[in-house]
């Protein structure tokens, strides 16, 4: 009996390190605990990817689809909703800055400008007044 329960134990002896050293990998991969006072060695936010032209039109033009079901394609309303199209990219960017800050009253606007940073607002803005310019 004492021998076989030696064989026992070596293997739990054999085996637990092995299950400790398992579990140390994986404690390697999440972050130690910084203490407090020390500088986070987490790292620093990545930088916003900075964009071309063509691909700040391109956004906006993407941005931009969201008004489509309302407004209608290219901004050519066929409702009750006012068309944008034809109108200056400043007379959109000023309509939508003042819908998301409430100094427009509106039914939906608000609520949907709201969603927009000043600089997503901008490419809207942008996008349709740029298309108005074109003869289509
Ligand atoms: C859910 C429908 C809906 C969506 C989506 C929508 N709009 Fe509107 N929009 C309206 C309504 C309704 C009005 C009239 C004001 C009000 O009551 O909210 C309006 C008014 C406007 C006006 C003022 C028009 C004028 O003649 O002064 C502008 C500019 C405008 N929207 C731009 C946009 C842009 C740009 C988008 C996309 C980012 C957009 N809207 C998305 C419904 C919508």
């Amino acid at each position: 009996m004492l021998p076989k329960k030696n064989v026992m134990l070596g293997l739990m002896f054999a085996v637990v390190p092995l299950f400790q050293a398992g579990s140390t990998v994986i404690a390697a991969d999440v972050p130690a605990p910084v203490a407090a006072g020390t500088v986070s060695a987490a790292p620093a936010p990545t930088p916003a990817p900075v964009l071309d032209a063509a691909q700040l039109r391109q956004r906006g033009q993407i941005l931009a689809l969201s008004c489509s079901g309302c407004h209608g394609t290219d901004g050519k309303s066929e409702s009750i909703m006012p068309s944008i199209y034809g109108k200056t990219t400043g007379y959109i960017e000023s309509a939508l800055l003042d819908f998301k800050s409430g100094a427009r009253t509106s039914t939906v606007m608000g609520r949907h400008a709201k969603g927009y940073s000043a600089d997503e607002i901008h490419l809207i803005a942008e996008y349709f007044g740029n298309l108005s310019k074109k003869k289509n």
